[in-house]
Protein backbone atom coordinates (compact mmCIF):
# COMPACT_ATOMS: atom_id res chain seq x y z
CA UNK A 1 0.00 0.00 0.00
CA UNK A 2 2.00 3.16 -0.97
CA UNK A 3 0.71 5.14 2.15
CA UNK A 4 2.62 2.67 4.03
CA UNK A 5 5.53 2.15 1.52
CA UNK A 6 6.40 6.02 1.44
CA UNK A 7 5.96 6.19 5.39
CA UNK A 8 9.15 3.19 5.23
CA UNK A 9 10.71 4.98 1.96
CA UNK A 10 11.19 8.25 4.38
CA UNK A 11 12.32 6.44 7.09
CA UNK A 12 15.40 5.43 5.70
CA UNK A 13 16.15 8.91 5.51
CA UNK A 14 18.11 9.41 9.65
CA UNK A 15 21.01 11.59 11.03
CA UNK A 16 22.03 8.16 12.48
CA UNK A 17 23.13 4.84 10.96
CA UNK A 18 21.38 2.36 13.37
CA UNK A 19 17.79 4.03 14.02
CA UNK A 20 15.27 7.13 12.51
CA UNK A 21 16.34 10.32 14.10
CA UNK A 22 15.76 13.59 11.79
CA UNK A 23 15.78 16.54 13.70
CA UNK A 24 15.09 20.55 12.45
CA UNK A 25 16.55 21.30 8.92
CA UNK A 26 18.95 18.37 9.62
CA UNK A 27 20.97 17.30 6.50
CA UNK A 28 18.31 14.41 5.78
CA UNK A 29 15.72 16.99 5.54
CA UNK A 30 16.73 18.13 2.28
CA UNK A 31 15.87 14.37 0.67
CA UNK A 32 12.98 13.83 2.72
CA UNK A 33 11.96 17.37 0.85
CA UNK A 34 12.85 16.15 -2.68
CA UNK A 35 10.88 13.14 -2.44
CA UNK A 36 8.12 14.97 -1.15
CA UNK A 37 7.88 17.12 -4.08
CA UNK A 38 8.52 14.56 -6.40
CA UNK A 39 5.25 12.96 -5.04
CA UNK A 40 3.27 16.16 -4.86
CA UNK A 41 3.99 17.61 -8.28
CA UNK A 42 3.68 14.55 -9.41
CA UNK A 43 -0.58 14.84 -8.55
CA UNK A 44 -0.26 18.66 -9.87
CA UNK A 45 1.00 20.20 -6.77
CA UNK A 46 2.99 24.03 -6.69
CA UNK A 47 5.74 23.26 -3.85
CA UNK A 48 7.35 25.56 -1.74
CA UNK A 49 9.54 25.66 1.47
CA UNK A 50 9.21 28.21 3.98
CA UNK A 51 11.54 30.24 5.86
CA UNK A 52 10.81 27.48 8.41
CA UNK A 53 11.60 24.69 6.97
CA UNK A 54 7.94 23.44 6.36
CA UNK A 55 7.29 21.84 3.05
CA UNK A 56 4.02 23.28 1.24
CA UNK A 57 2.52 22.14 -1.36
CA UNK A 58 -0.61 23.64 -2.87
CA UNK A 59 -3.57 21.70 -5.03
CA UNK A 60 -5.59 24.67 -6.32
CA UNK A 61 -9.42 25.32 -6.22
CA UNK A 62 -12.17 25.10 -8.58
CA UNK A 63 -11.39 29.25 -8.68
CA UNK A 64 -8.43 31.26 -8.06
CA UNK A 65 -10.64 33.24 -5.12
CA UNK A 66 -11.65 30.03 -3.40
CA UNK A 67 -10.51 29.57 0.18
CA UNK A 68 -8.07 26.03 1.14
CA UNK A 69 -7.87 23.53 3.97
CA UNK A 70 -4.48 22.57 5.36
CA UNK A 71 -4.20 19.14 5.71
CA UNK A 72 -0.54 17.96 7.15
CA UNK A 73 1.83 16.73 9.95
CA UNK A 74 5.22 16.85 10.95
CA UNK A 75 8.12 15.12 9.00
CA UNK A 76 10.91 15.36 11.74
CA UNK A 77 11.09 12.37 14.47
CA UNK A 78 12.45 11.46 18.06
CA UNK A 79 15.62 9.61 18.15
CA UNK A 80 15.32 6.17 17.70
CA UNK A 81 11.38 6.97 16.07
CA UNK A 82 9.26 4.61 14.13
CA UNK A 83 8.44 5.14 10.80
CA UNK A 84 5.35 6.94 11.23
CA UNK A 85 4.75 9.48 13.70
CA UNK A 86 4.07 12.64 12.21
CA UNK A 87 4.93 10.86 8.54
CA UNK A 88 1.72 9.05 7.96
CA UNK A 89 -0.15 12.23 8.11
CA UNK A 90 1.95 13.67 5.22
CA UNK A 91 1.51 10.90 3.39
CA UNK A 92 -2.38 10.64 3.86
CA UNK A 93 -2.61 13.90 3.11
CA UNK A 94 -0.91 13.29 -0.44
CA UNK A 95 -3.00 10.29 -0.99
CA UNK A 96 -6.39 12.09 -0.26
CA UNK A 97 -5.38 15.00 -3.48
CA UNK A 98 -3.58 11.66 -5.37
CA UNK A 99 -7.26 10.05 -5.14
CA UNK A 100 -8.91 13.17 -6.70
CA UNK A 101 -7.29 12.32 -10.13
CA UNK A 102 -7.23 15.80 -11.04
CA UNK A 103 -10.77 16.62 -9.95
CA UNK A 104 -11.38 20.33 -8.79
CA UNK A 105 -12.92 20.79 -5.52
CA UNK A 106 -14.46 24.66 -4.26
CA UNK A 107 -11.41 24.70 -1.97
CA UNK A 108 -7.74 24.55 -2.81
CA UNK A 109 -5.59 21.68 -0.73
CA UNK A 110 -2.74 22.79 0.53
CA UNK A 111 -0.37 20.06 1.92
CA UNK A 112 1.89 20.88 4.61
CA UNK A 113 4.94 19.16 6.42
CA UNK A 114 6.14 20.25 9.11
CA UNK A 115 9.84 20.89 9.41
CA UNK A 116 9.52 20.42 13.25
CA UNK A 117 6.97 19.20 16.23
CA UNK A 118 8.73 17.08 18.95
CA UNK A 119 11.11 19.54 20.39
CA UNK A 120 14.36 17.70 20.05
CA UNK A 121 16.98 19.91 18.93
CA UNK A 122 16.36 22.89 20.27
CA UNK A 123 14.18 21.45 23.25
CA UNK A 124 11.33 23.78 22.09
CA UNK A 125 8.63 22.16 20.09
CA UNK A 126 6.14 23.53 17.02
CA UNK A 127 8.70 25.48 15.21
CA UNK A 128 7.25 24.65 12.27
CA UNK A 129 3.32 25.27 12.61
CA UNK A 130 4.35 28.10 15.18
CA UNK A 131 5.71 30.05 11.94
CA UNK A 132 1.96 29.30 10.36
CA UNK A 133 0.68 31.26 13.36
CA UNK A 134 3.41 33.77 13.51
CA UNK A 135 4.61 33.22 16.61
CA UNK A 136 8.33 32.67 15.96
CA UNK A 137 9.39 35.51 18.10
CA UNK A 138 13.22 36.67 19.07
CA UNK A 139 13.46 34.86 21.72
CA UNK A 140 12.46 31.64 19.44
CA UNK A 141 15.06 32.85 16.96
CA UNK A 142 18.19 32.42 19.44
CA UNK A 143 17.74 29.08 21.02
CA UNK A 144 20.60 27.33 20.73
CA UNK A 145 20.61 23.75 20.15
CA UNK A 146 23.70 21.51 21.87
CA UNK A 147 26.20 22.99 19.65
CA UNK A 148 25.50 26.21 20.03
CA UNK A 149 23.81 27.18 16.81
CA UNK A 150 20.64 29.14 17.03
CA UNK A 151 17.32 28.65 15.31
CA UNK A 152 18.24 31.75 13.11
CA UNK A 153 20.92 30.64 12.07
CA UNK A 154 19.84 26.65 11.00
CA UNK A 155 17.34 28.35 8.67
CA UNK A 156 20.44 30.09 7.03
CA UNK A 157 22.46 27.02 6.97
CA UNK A 158 19.57 25.30 5.36
CA UNK A 159 19.54 28.50 2.76
CA UNK A 160 16.76 29.67 3.93
CA UNK A 161 15.96 33.10 4.46
CA UNK A 162 14.67 33.77 8.49
CA UNK A 163 13.91 37.56 7.44
CA UNK A 164 11.34 35.60 4.91
CA UNK A 165 9.43 34.20 8.08
CA UNK A 166 6.34 36.36 8.29
CA UNK A 167 5.64 34.81 4.27
CA UNK A 168 5.38 31.77 6.18
CA UNK A 169 1.93 33.21 7.54
CA UNK A 170 -1.25 31.47 6.94
CA UNK A 171 -4.16 34.27 6.14
CA UNK A 172 -7.38 32.87 8.68
CA UNK A 173 -9.39 35.16 5.87
CA UNK A 174 -8.83 32.40 3.16
CA UNK A 175 -8.34 29.43 5.51
CA UNK A 176 -11.33 26.82 6.06
CA UNK A 177 -9.28 24.57 8.64
CA UNK A 178 -6.79 22.50 9.17
CA UNK A 179 -6.91 18.40 9.26
CA UNK A 180 -4.59 16.15 10.88
CA UNK A 181 -4.13 12.64 10.72
CA UNK A 182 -1.76 11.00 13.39
CA UNK A 183 -1.12 7.66 14.86
CA UNK A 184 -2.70 7.50 18.24
CA UNK A 185 0.18 6.75 19.69
CA UNK A 186 -1.39 5.09 23.10
CA UNK A 187 -3.25 1.66 23.42
CA UNK A 188 -7.47 2.89 23.24
CA UNK A 189 -8.25 2.15 19.99
CA UNK A 190 -6.52 -1.07 19.94
CA UNK A 191 -8.00 -2.10 23.52
CA UNK A 192 -11.82 -1.32 21.84
CA UNK A 193 -10.72 -3.48 18.66
CA UNK A 194 -11.62 0.51 16.30
CA UNK A 195 -9.68 1.51 13.40
CA UNK A 196 -9.73 5.23 13.89
CA UNK A 197 -10.70 7.89 16.72
CA UNK A 198 -11.51 11.60 16.16
CA UNK A 199 -9.96 14.21 18.58
CA UNK A 200 -12.07 15.84 21.00
CA UNK A 201 -8.98 17.51 22.37
CA UNK A 202 -5.49 17.66 23.00
CA UNK A 203 -3.48 17.75 26.64
CA UNK A 204 -1.65 20.88 27.21
CA UNK A 205 2.05 20.93 28.05
CA UNK A 206 5.07 22.51 29.64
CA UNK A 207 8.54 21.97 29.10
CA UNK A 208 11.70 23.04 30.51
CA UNK A 209 15.46 22.41 30.76
CA UNK A 210 17.35 22.54 33.94
CA UNK A 211 20.61 23.30 34.82
CA UNK A 212 21.90 22.03 38.20
CA UNK A 213 25.49 23.36 39.19
CA UNK A 214 27.10 22.22 41.91
CA UNK A 215 30.82 21.53 42.59
CA UNK A 216 33.04 19.12 40.53
CA UNK A 217 35.76 17.05 42.62
CA UNK A 218 37.22 14.09 43.33
CA UNK A 219 35.24 11.43 44.18
CA UNK A 220 37.91 9.37 46.11
CA UNK A 221 39.14 11.83 48.32
CA UNK A 222 35.71 14.23 48.36
CA UNK A 223 34.06 13.30 52.15
CA UNK A 224 30.54 13.02 51.64
CA UNK A 225 29.40 15.73 53.88
CA UNK A 226 31.83 18.27 51.54
CA UNK A 227 30.80 17.37 48.33
CA UNK A 228 27.67 19.55 45.86
CA UNK A 229 26.74 16.84 44.12
CA UNK A 230 24.93 17.88 41.16
CA UNK A 231 23.87 14.57 39.96
CA UNK A 232 22.76 13.89 43.20
CA UNK A 233 21.14 16.47 43.60
CA UNK A 234 18.85 16.20 39.93
CA UNK A 235 18.26 12.42 40.86
CA UNK A 236 16.50 13.45 44.25
CA UNK A 237 14.77 15.63 42.32
CA UNK A 238 13.55 13.08 38.80
CA UNK A 239 12.09 10.38 41.73
CA UNK A 240 9.48 13.32 42.89
CA UNK A 241 8.62 14.28 39.54
CA UNK A 242 7.73 10.40 38.97
CA UNK A 243 6.07 10.74 41.97
CA UNK A 244 3.92 13.97 41.16
CA UNK A 245 2.59 12.29 38.01
CA UNK A 246 2.06 9.02 39.89
CA UNK A 247 -0.32 11.03 42.63
CA UNK A 248 -2.11 13.33 40.36
CA UNK A 249 -4.92 11.91 38.49
CA UNK A 250 -4.69 12.35 34.78
CA UNK A 251 -1.03 14.06 35.13
CA UNK A 252 2.18 12.75 32.75
CA UNK A 253 5.44 13.72 34.45
CA UNK A 254 8.87 13.05 32.58
CA UNK A 255 12.28 13.88 32.57
CA UNK A 256 13.96 11.88 29.53
CA UNK A 257 17.18 13.53 29.06
CA UNK A 258 19.80 14.48 31.20
CA UNK A 259 23.41 14.96 30.72
CA UNK A 260 26.09 14.87 33.15
CA UNK A 261 29.32 16.51 33.15
CA UNK A 262 32.30 16.26 33.09
CA UNK A 263 31.11 12.56 33.00
CA UNK A 264 33.58 10.27 34.77
CA UNK A 265 33.16 7.60 37.30
CA UNK A 266 35.43 9.21 39.37
CA UNK A 267 34.79 12.43 39.40
CA UNK A 268 31.44 14.05 41.24
CA UNK A 269 28.95 15.94 38.78
CA UNK A 270 29.74 19.55 38.67
CA UNK A 271 26.90 19.97 36.18
CA UNK A 272 23.68 18.64 34.89
CA UNK A 273 21.44 19.13 32.45
CA UNK A 274 17.58 17.91 32.69
CA UNK A 275 14.56 18.10 30.65
CA UNK A 276 10.75 18.21 31.82
CA UNK A 277 7.84 17.83 30.28
CA UNK A 278 4.42 18.00 32.22
CA UNK A 279 0.55 17.71 30.54
CA UNK A 280 -2.69 17.53 31.99
CA UNK A 281 -5.73 17.93 29.93
CA UNK A 282 -6.89 20.73 32.28
CA UNK A 283 -4.39 23.64 32.35
CA UNK A 284 -4.34 24.79 36.03
CA UNK A 285 -3.69 21.46 37.31
CA UNK A 286 -0.52 21.21 35.29
CA UNK A 287 0.24 24.57 36.12
CA UNK A 288 0.08 23.44 40.12
CA UNK A 289 2.01 20.47 39.28
CA UNK A 290 4.56 22.67 37.92
CA UNK A 291 4.93 24.65 40.72
CA UNK A 292 5.06 21.69 42.79
CA UNK A 293 7.83 20.21 40.88
CA UNK A 294 9.92 23.34 40.62
CA UNK A 295 10.01 23.79 44.11
CA UNK A 296 11.17 20.24 44.73
CA UNK A 297 14.22 21.03 42.26
CA UNK A 298 15.17 23.90 44.63
CA UNK A 299 14.96 21.72 48.03
CA UNK A 300 17.02 19.21 46.91
CA UNK A 301 19.38 21.40 45.46
CA UNK A 302 19.71 23.73 48.10
CA UNK A 303 20.43 20.90 50.96
CA UNK A 304 23.56 20.14 48.97
CA UNK A 305 24.94 23.49 48.40
CA UNK A 306 23.89 22.81 44.85
CA UNK A 307 22.05 25.51 42.79
CA UNK A 308 19.51 25.79 39.84
CA UNK A 309 18.34 27.41 36.95
CA UNK A 310 14.79 26.48 34.82
CA UNK A 311 14.20 27.78 31.82
CA UNK A 312 10.69 27.48 30.54
CA UNK A 313 10.58 26.45 26.68
CA UNK A 314 6.91 25.67 26.11
CA UNK A 315 4.04 26.59 28.10
CA UNK A 316 0.99 25.53 25.97
CA UNK A 317 -2.59 25.26 26.93
CA UNK A 318 -4.84 22.67 26.39
CA UNK A 319 -6.99 22.30 23.01
CA UNK A 320 -10.53 21.56 22.04
CA UNK A 321 -10.45 20.80 18.76
CA UNK A 322 -13.11 22.63 16.62
CA UNK A 323 -16.97 21.23 17.56
CA UNK A 324 -17.87 21.52 13.63
CA UNK A 325 -15.07 19.90 12.59
CA UNK A 326 -15.02 17.43 15.22
CA UNK A 327 -18.76 16.34 14.12
CA UNK A 328 -18.04 16.26 10.45
CA UNK A 329 -15.38 14.11 10.88
CA UNK A 330 -17.53 11.93 12.88
CA UNK A 331 -20.09 11.75 9.79
CA UNK A 332 -17.47 11.16 7.44
CA UNK A 333 -16.43 7.90 9.11
CA UNK A 334 -19.54 6.77 9.84
CA UNK A 335 -20.74 6.73 6.08
CA UNK A 336 -17.56 5.71 5.56
CA UNK A 337 -18.59 2.29 7.72
CA UNK A 338 -16.47 2.98 10.77
CA UNK A 339 -17.45 3.66 14.15
CA UNK A 340 -14.60 6.63 15.37
CA UNK A 341 -14.74 7.00 19.35
CA UNK A 342 -13.56 10.79 21.10
CA UNK A 343 -10.41 10.51 22.25
CA UNK A 344 -8.30 12.97 24.10
CA UNK A 345 -4.65 13.18 22.82
CA UNK A 346 -1.67 13.17 25.63
CA UNK A 347 0.11 13.39 22.67
CA UNK A 348 0.79 16.84 21.58
CA UNK A 349 0.51 18.10 17.82
CA UNK A 350 0.80 20.76 15.19
CA UNK A 351 -3.27 21.31 15.32
CA UNK A 352 -3.45 22.77 18.98
CA UNK A 353 -0.91 25.51 17.24
CA UNK A 354 -2.85 25.81 14.11
CA UNK A 355 -6.05 25.94 16.52
CA UNK A 356 -4.93 29.00 17.73
CA UNK A 357 -5.97 30.91 14.26
CA UNK A 358 -7.74 28.72 12.42
CA UNK A 359 -10.48 25.01 12.68
CA UNK A 360 -8.82 22.21 13.76
CA UNK A 361 -9.43 18.80 13.67
CA UNK A 362 -7.47 15.65 14.10
CA UNK A 363 -8.32 11.42 13.05
CA UNK A 364 -6.50 9.25 15.40
CA UNK A 365 -4.85 5.63 13.65
CA UNK A 366 -4.80 2.68 16.24
CA UNK A 367 -1.17 1.97 17.00
CA UNK A 368 -0.91 -1.59 17.51
CA UNK A 369 0.63 -2.66 20.87
CA UNK A 370 0.00 0.99 22.05
CA UNK A 371 3.91 1.36 20.95
CA UNK A 372 4.94 4.90 19.67
CA UNK A 373 8.34 6.78 19.89
CA UNK A 374 9.88 3.53 19.44
CA UNK A 375 11.17 1.65 16.28
CA UNK A 376 8.59 -0.62 16.85
CA UNK A 377 5.48 1.76 15.95
CA UNK A 378 3.19 0.18 13.37
CA UNK A 379 0.08 0.84 11.39
CA UNK A 380 -2.58 -1.85 9.71
CA UNK A 381 -3.25 -1.61 6.23
CA UNK A 382 -7.35 -1.73 7.30
CA UNK A 383 -6.68 1.46 9.10
CA UNK A 384 -4.70 3.17 6.79
CA UNK A 385 -7.77 2.39 4.46
CA UNK A 386 -10.51 3.74 7.02
CA UNK A 387 -8.76 6.92 7.30
CA UNK A 388 -8.35 7.39 3.62
CA UNK A 389 -12.03 7.03 3.29
CA UNK A 390 -12.97 8.85 6.28
CA UNK A 391 -10.97 11.88 4.98
CA UNK A 392 -12.60 11.04 1.36
CA UNK A 393 -16.00 11.86 2.70
CA UNK A 394 -14.65 14.74 5.15
CA UNK A 395 -13.57 16.57 2.06
CA UNK A 396 -17.18 15.80 0.33
CA UNK A 397 -18.69 17.42 3.37
CA UNK A 398 -16.51 19.88 3.86
CA UNK A 399 -17.74 21.14 0.30
CA UNK A 400 -21.36 20.43 1.34
CA UNK A 401 -21.03 22.99 3.95
CA UNK A 402 -19.60 25.93 2.11
CA UNK A 403 -21.96 25.64 -0.81
C1 LIG B 1 5.02 14.77 20.43
O1 LIG B 1 5.26 13.68 19.97
C2 LIG B 1 4.85 14.90 21.83
O2 LIG B 1 5.86 14.84 22.54
O3 LIG B 1 3.72 14.98 22.28
MN1 LIG C 1 3.68 13.39 16.10
MN1 LIG D 1 6.11 12.39 18.35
Amino acid sequence: MQVIERCLALSQLSEDSDRLTRTFLSPPMREVHRLLREWTEAVGMTVSIDAAGNLRAIYPGDTPECPRILIGSHVDTVPGSGSYDGIIGVMLAIELVERLRGRRLRFGIEVVAFSEEEGVRFSLPFIGSRALVGSIDAAVFATQDRNGISIEQAIRNFDLDPAALPHAMIDPNVTLGYLEFHIEQGPVLEHENLSIGVVSAIAGQSRYELTFTGQANHAGTTPMRLRHDALAAAAEWIVFVEQTGKRTEGLVATVGRIDASPGAGNVIAGEVHATLDVRHADDATRRKALRSILAAARRSTSKRGVTVAATQRLDQTAVQCDPEWVSLLEQASESAGYRAPRLVSGAGHDAMILAQRVPAAMLFLRSPGGISHHRDEAVRAEDVEAAIATGENFLKLLELRIG
